[in-house]
This record gives structure tokens, sequence and C-alpha cells, in this order.
């Protein structure tokens, strides 16, 4: 089989057809794969009905699972999955979905703003990859938003503006704008912010892209609400329907981005209904800014 690619949106992601995900890839195929996430910055397969271990077995062709500290307040006990994959779905360790009152459940709905994963540790994540296991029957759309078109469609003097700014990350940010504010002392030092450069060069083919999140709640030299009024005006230019491909799911379809380039959000979804989502993700390799955390 040999793979093809076609692009869903005028600037990005692209529909990869001739592989199974099931086998292990060939080097050829990780080359053409790499390259093709450094170009699309999302790829999208259909009809992969693979397992936990051949999820993480694609993954690790592109880097190392990351092994973030805390990204949930899900004490390790109550874990559904323990094959080193994200648990993503809606679902508690008896496989039915959480109560709507679950604190588990509460917290994981900050998953419906605009964010890029794991921006809250100081070596943010590059990839993830996720697998559609069970569909909801209502809503639940993934969307995308390609931020290096985002940036290139800044005007000159913003993009001066912003070059060197340095943003805190905390997932403490994202919850607590849908007024998720209750952590314990342990969740508060897990949870602790981070910096991570506002405009990040790409490693691979150097254009730029804004590196905004959810997760983003402060900015270095400016006042709070200086701050959040510049990363809210960012975030409303970078989301704007030219920039964004909707990704409506299929059984077995997997997805996977490049989370330096792109945000993405989940849409609102039937909670009474299962949604199996999971989730591997690959670690970076460096923080955005010289500082590890921020005092
Ligand atoms: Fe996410």
């Amino acid at each position: 089989m040999a793979i093809a690619i076609q692009q869903l949106h005028p600037g990005f992601v692209g529909e990869v057809s001739g592989i199974d995900l099931r086998q292990p890839l060939t080097k050829d195929e990780v080359v053409q794969l790499q390259s093709a996430i450094d170009r699309y910055a999302v790829l999208v397969f259909h009809d992969q009905d693979i397992t936990d271990e051949q999820q993480l077995a694609f993954a690790l062709n592109f880097g190392e699972r990351e092994k973030a500290r805390g990204g949930t307040v899900t004490k390790k006990e109550d874990y559904r999955l323990t094959t080193g994959l994200n648990d993503v779905s809606n679902l508690g360790k008896d496989g039915k979905p959480l109560p709507v009152d679950h604190r588990t459940h509460l917290f994981n709905l900050g998953n419906c703003l605009w964010h890029s994963d794991s921006s809250f540790p100081p070596i943010p994540a590059k990839y993830s990859i996720l697998s559609a296991r069970i569909i909801n029957p209502k809503g639940g759309n993934t969307e995308f938003a390609d931020m290096r078109a985002a940036y290139d469609a800044l005007d000159e003097e913003t993009k001066a503006e912003i070059e060197n700014l340095i943003c805190e990350h905390s997932l403490m940010y994202s919850r607590g704008s849908l007024g998720f504010l209750d952590y314990s002392e342990e969740e508060k030092r897990m949870f602790k912010p981070v910096l991570q450069r506002l405009v990040r060069t790409h490693p691979a083919h150097g254009r730029k892209s804004l590196y905004l999140s959810s997760h983003a709640g402060a900015v270095r030299g400016m006042s709070v609400p200086e701050g959040r009024l510049l990363l809210r005006d960012l975030t409303e230019h970078a989301t704007q329907p030219q920039f964004v491909y909707v990704h409506r799911w299929r059984l077995h379809d997997l997805v996977m981005w490049d989370n330096r380039q792109t945000m993405h959000r989940v849409r609102r979804y039937d909670q009474a209904q299962p949604r199996d989502m999971r989730r591997a993700t690959v670690a970076g390799t460096e923080p955005t800014v010289a500082q590890e955390a921020a005092e």
C-alpha cells in the first residue's frame, strides 16, 4: 500500500489513506508521515480499529510517550485506562458515563475550551494521537485552529508587540474560567503555572505560530486584566472560521495533531451517552522559554 494524502482545509489538515496502523510502520512510512504532520499539522486516518498497544506503538514512531505531571484531578487508583494512554472519555472506571456532578467530569469539561494539549508542564507536548472507540450520538466534534495561518494574518505592529512575550499556563486558569475553583493544596502545587512563549517557531519548517491555550492566564510584564484581554483578542482572531477545520468523528477514526502549530477544542455532547476517546501523547523535547517554571 502506498500512502496518499488529501488536504481537507485550504490551509492545513491532511486525510491519509493507504496505511494500516495495526501493523508496524516501515521507515519510509515514518518519514512520509513525519513530513506530512509538519506540513499539514493535523492528519486524519479513517477505519483504524486499533488496540491501545497498537496506538501507543504508532505514537512511539514520532518520539517518547509524554509522562506529564498531573494533567487531571483523577487519582491514579481511579484510572480507567492503565495502558499508558490518556483517557479523554466521559467514562468512569466502571465504563459508564460519569455522573454530571462528578469532579473529574466537571474538570474535563475544560476540554471544550480552545487549548493546546499539555501546555501546562514546562516542556509541552508535541503530538496528540486520538482514537475514537465509541462515538457520542450528539455533538462531540473536535475543532482545530491553524495557529501558523493565524500568526501570518496578524498585522506587523501586533507581530512586533507579541514577539517576545511570555505567558503563564496552568490548568487552574482554564478550569477557573469555567468556575472550577476548588483545589487541594497538593493540586495547587501540581498545577503551579509554568512559562511559555506566545510566539513559537517550528523546528522543521521555521514557520511561526501563536502558542495560545485556555491554560494561559497571564502575560509577563502586564497586569492580569491587560494580559488576559490580549490573549482573548488573539484567541478570537486565531479561531475565525477561515483558520478552523471541524472534525466530525466516525468510529475508528484516528486523528494526529501537532500541538506546536494548532489549538483544538471539543464541542459539547450528550453526557448521558458514552464517548470513548483515547489519546497517546508524544512528549516535546525542550521548553519554549529558558526558565522552567513561574516563581
Ligand atoms: Fe485536548
